[in-house]
């Protein structure tokens, strides 16, 4: 698949994090602020039931979007920019390598906010051809000793034309925009061919309104009926050979799902290079109850994936296995359970060419953003490399100079999953 490069988007130093006159250091100053979310803003917005939190955090953010002097205080308080972390993967040149992943902002309503909380890109949606109501409440549970969420969504959102509304309304944006393509959950699309020519559209309406600088194709959404199908190699060749019939003129990463063995996720994988599509974004939602890094006990009837630090280790080992298999081939974007500098650097030496988080910010706050950039700048000063493309999978032994011992992660990679897993990825 074939796409325009695109312009750099200006550089924006950031912010108070950055250089702000403060009378005392920036870190510090970062360090404050999570202190003061997690002590006070986060006890109070945990009492309240996390969809109507998701929901009035979206109206409130999308409202400081369209006011400059909130855009312009968030920026001081929050962001931080450095040159070293400006980062072009395939061909699109982004201010820092941290975004925001899909489901947060489902149907554009941040875009204006979230440049000036320090974000160097926001993977929109799940979108769908049609607006689509998803499952039923309750779609979202807190798991706090595990640090994660339960996610029951089912893909709600507007629908595409909404989406498209939203993103042409909104101004100067200083960051990425990815869209994530889901098919329609409303029971509309009976079969494979249904689903195809849905996604199909989806995409061809984004493609036409010249919205978004990259798509990724979510086929592992864990909360739909006959979530399946497109897991299957000859199910998402059909798909991605029908995608590639719009000759889309930005790339097309797919977003993988976290459960398969090696064997089937690879073969997954070999689908997606065989389209020449630009990359891949691991993981999604786990559904293993097994895993012992869920503390909580749930009932079964709670239904939905598993996001946060339950996730971290598996979409590590996936995106070490995939960079060693393919190396450069396929762009990764690394998501699961990122909460500080060290896990996304982490994810940056494994393989991944950018990353992404939610979760975290939940239970951080969102100056984390800023505090991850300010900390890959560091580790990244640390390791004798200048930018972010230089330590892009040196964990696998391409560095230029011996490395420094990287807090107990060096890649024996079995040791870094649940001990449930080992045995699978060993076989
Ligand atoms: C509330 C919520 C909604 C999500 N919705 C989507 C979605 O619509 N599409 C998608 O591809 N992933 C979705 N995800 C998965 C995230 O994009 C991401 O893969 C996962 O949460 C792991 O990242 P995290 O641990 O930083 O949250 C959702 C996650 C959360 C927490």
């Amino acid at each position: 698949m074939y796409y325009r490069p695109s312009p750099p988007l200006p550089y924006s130093p950031g912010s108070a994090l950055a250089a702000g006159p403060l009378p005392f250091p920036p870190a510090m100053f970062a360090a404050l602020q999570g202190w003061l979310y997690r002590s006070i803003l986060r006890p109070l917005l945990f009492r309240v039931d996390p969809d109507a939190i998701h929901i009035s955090m979206v109206r409130f953010g999308s409202l400081l979007g369209h006011v400059a002097p909130a855009r312009w205080a968030i920026r001081r308080l929050f962001s931080y920019g450095h040159p070293m972390l400006r980062h072009t993967v395939r061909g699109i040149a982004f201010p820092n390598p941290v975004g925001l992943a899909a489901g947060f902002d489902k149907n554009a309503q941040l875009a204006g906010i979230l440049p000036a909380v320090g974000f160097g890109y926001a993977e929109l949606g799940s979108v769908t051809l049609r607006p689509c109501e998803g499952n039923p409440p309750p779609r979202l549970r807190r798991l706090p000793l595990s640090k994660g969420i339960l996610v029951h969504y089912g893909l709600r959102n507007k629908g595409v034309a909404r989406l498209i509304g939203n993103v042409r309304g909104m101004r100067d944006r200083g960051m990425r925009l990815g869209i994530s393509v889901a098919r329609t959950n409303d029971g509309g699309c009976r079969d494979e061919a249904e689903s195809i020519v849905d996604y199909r559209e989806c995409l061809r309406a984004l493609l036409a309104a010249g919205v978004g600088d990259y798509y990724t194709i979510n086929i592992s959404c864990p909360n739909v009926c006959d979530k399946a199908m497109f897991l299957r190699p000859d199910s998402l060749d059909r798909l991605l050979g029908a995608l590639a019939s719009l000759h889309p003129r930005a790339p097309l990463f797919v977003k993988m799902p976290v459960d398969l063995p090696w064997e089937e996720f690879h073969a997954l994988l070999r689908v997606v290079v065989a389209h020449r599509c630009a990359g891949v974004v691991i993981a999604n939602l786990t559904k293993d109850r097994e895993n012992p890094l869920i503390r909580e006990a749930l009932p079964a009837s709670a239904e939905g994936g598993i996001s946060g630090k339950p996730l971290a280790s598996l979409s590590d080992v996936l995106i070490a296995q995939t960079y060693e298999t393919y190396g450069d081939r396929l762009a990764i974007i690394g998501v699961g359970g990122i909460f500080s500098a060290e896990d996304a650097y982490r994810k940056i030496r494994l393989g991944a060419s950018l990353v992404q988080l939610i979760t975290g910010m939940i239970y951080e706050g969102p100056q984390l953003i800023g505090q991850i950039n300010a900390g890959l700048v560091r580790l990244l000063r640390r390791d004798g490399f200048s930018s972010v493309a230089e330590a892009v999978g040196t964990m696998h032994g391409k560095a230029r100079a011996p490395l420094p011992p990287f807090s107990g992660n060096h890649i024996t990679v079995s040791a870094t999953l649940p001990s449930h897993r080992q045995a699978a990825l060993t076989k």
